[in-house]
């Protein structure tokens, strides 16, 4: 059944999802943390290489918070209903904690290198900070994160990657058609929370 599969992508990219979602609670608690990645310089073209929206803040925080993650999900795994033998984040197939921790931090640090690139060639295509530009603000952290996933598989236990993102294609499928659609959702929802300061 696809449900199986749904859920099961949307569980494995959870260290993602909380990692894009990061930077906007970390500004709150370290405001004065402001230094963008960019440095503030300018690109040929007069524009911000990133703009102010990019911060190491931002950065660092869904590291973070990918990491911690990736090991509250290796704890709550076992009985719910669209994770199978394995598919636990790891600790069932033997995945130690630090590198659970790291293998969300990857998740999470490749997430938000994608969004920063992602505005790379938003701000040279003269889009401002902020406004929207679909899908690519809606993927961007996917295709990234995907990459840090497999690029970094070597963390987690021989075959596990493969066994919890390749064996069923609803779970890629998911990552790359539903994700876009769930991101918009959730921006609508923390702009109605105040959380966001634009709906997309
Ligand atoms: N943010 C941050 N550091 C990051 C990513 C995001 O501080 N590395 C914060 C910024 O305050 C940003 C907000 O999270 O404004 C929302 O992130 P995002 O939508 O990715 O940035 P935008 O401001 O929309 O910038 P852009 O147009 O470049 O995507
Ligand atoms: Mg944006």
């Amino acid at each position: 059944m696809a449900w199986d599969g749904i859920l099961r992508g949307l569980w494995l990219f959870l260290p993602a999802y909380a990692a894009n979602m990061a930077p906007v609670f970390v500004a709150k608690i370290v405001p004065a943390w402001s230094a963008p990645m960019d440095g503030g310089r300018l690109a040929a073209d007069g524009r911000r290489v990133l703009g102010p929206g990019k911060t190491w803040r931002g950065l660092v925080g869904g590291a973070v918070v990918g990491g911690l993650m990736a090991i509250l999900l290796s704890f709550l795994a076992v009985p719910t209903p669209f994770v199978r033998d394995g598919d636990d984040f790891g600790r069932l197939a033997g995945a130690s904690l630090s590198n659970t921790f790291l293998f969300g931090a990857v998740l999470g640090t490749m997430a938000l290198v994608g969004d920063a690139v992602k505005s790379y060639f938003k701000r040279r295509r003269a889009i401002e900070r902020g406004a929207v530009w679909f899908p690519f603000d809606q993927l961007d952290f996917v295709v990234f994160g995907l990459a840090g996933v497999f690029l970094f598989a070597w963390l987690m236990p021989t075959g596990w990657v493969a066994q919890a993102y390749l064996s069923d294609w609803v779970v890629l499928f998911t990552l790359v058609v539903l994700t876009p659609l769930l991101h918009l959702l959730v921006n609508r929802v923390g702009y109605w929370m105040g959380l966001k300061d634009v709906p997309w």
